[in-house]
């Protein structure tokens, strides 16, 4: 099977967890800022360095597999905010590539990541996965439109599509310009560890292992069409995940770091919520990893690893 974006944070967990139930799989990214082949150190599987919206290369990449999972992407809002036709080109133009491209070479299924944000602010409860798509940012628009593209190759050209939405996703090997990371670097450095805003926007934390395994279920319970939601039901505004980070890092080195106020987000959604209560039930699926034992892994991963890793590569 060919996985896009398999250098990359999730990409690299999946990859982990789709080899160990027994799948061939060839990895295709273009190893952008985010991507590092290091972070398939250790997994058997292949890695094709390309560029989804090069149609060539995709084909190339293509031959021979049966199934296609999708989950390279321009993944940091903050950049879209400053760079949105880059966001455009690879979440949209590099999805209509490899969907077109999948047809073309009669793949049997095809599964996309996609993200809570597509559904854009909601302010209580959470949306099923029939709720309309009403994107806040550049990056969630970006995504948004790769949704549509799915539907519409489903639709047109018959390839058996369906789709994963995840919340905010943390973990080992994730890039320090996402929250966690970033966290827990500066706090290791003793800080300040920067908070947006007033630290109000909250968002649900899923652990990567976790996301893995929902998506590879996606794949062994495959029904066509469907809309998977993976909620992690641990919602946390942004200063009080900042504060156990904070707090576990302090357990490892003996200081507590400060925390330090940034200015709010261009446009930030106060909140993000999935339900995913169908999901659950379909794919025999729910986190295993509790908040607290995840962001302590984490950690663990940051200052066993993950300086050493970002030092050495830039
Ligand atoms: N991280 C999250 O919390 C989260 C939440 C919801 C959904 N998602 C989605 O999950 C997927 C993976 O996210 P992530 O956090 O692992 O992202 P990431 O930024 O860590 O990794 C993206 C990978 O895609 C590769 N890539 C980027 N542009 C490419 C291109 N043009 N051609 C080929 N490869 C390219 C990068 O090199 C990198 O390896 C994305 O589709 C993202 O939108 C992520």
């Amino acid at each position: 099977m060919l996985l896009t974006g398999g250098a990359g944070f999730i990409g690299s967990q999946l990859a982990r967890e789709l080899v160990a139930r027994g799948r061939v799989v060839r990895v295709l990214d273009a190893l952008t800022y985010a991507g590092r082949a290091a972070h398939l150190s250790g997994v058997d599987c292949e890695l094709v360095v390309g560029d989804i919206t090069d149609p060539a290369a995709v084909a190339a990449a293509l031959d021979g597999c049966g199934d296609v999972v999708h989950a390279a992407a321009e993944s940091h809002v903050e950049r879209s905010l400053t760079d949105p036709g880059g966001f455009v080109r690879t979440n949209v133009e590099g999805t209509r590539v490899l969907l077109q491209a999948a047809v073309d070479a009669g793949v049997r299924r095809f599964l996309h990541l996609s993200t809570d944000e597509v559904l854009g602010e909601v302010a209580e409860g959470a949306l099923g996965p029939d709720a309309p798509t009403r994107p806040g940012n550049p990056y969630a628009a970006s995504k948004a439109g790769a949704e549509a593209l799915v539907h519409a190759w489903r639709k047109t050209h018959g390839l058996s599509a369906a789709m994963v939405r995840l919340v905010n996703c943390y973990g080992p090997r994730q890039h320090p310009e996402k929250a966690v990371p970033w966290w827990i670097r500066d706090a290791l450095a003793g800080g300040p560890v920067p908070v947006q805003g007033r630290g109000t926007a909250a968002r649900d934390w899923l652990f990567v292992e976790d996301a893995a395994r929902g998506l590879a279920q996606a794949l062994d319970c495959w029904q066509d069409g469907a809309i998977w939601h993976l909620a992690a039901h641990a919602q946390r505004p942004n200063l009080a995940l900042c504060r156990a980070v904070v707090e576990l890092v302090a357990a490892r080195t003996g200081r507590t770091a400060d925390i330090g106020f940034l200015p709010e987000r261009q446009g930030q959604d106060i909140r993000y919520a999935l339900d995913d209560a169908a999901t659950r039930r379909a794919l025999s699926w729910a986190p295993r990893v509790s908040l607290q034992d995840g962001l302590a892994r984490t950690v663990a991963w940051v200052a066993d690893e993950g300086l050493a890793l970002w030092a050495e590569e830039g």
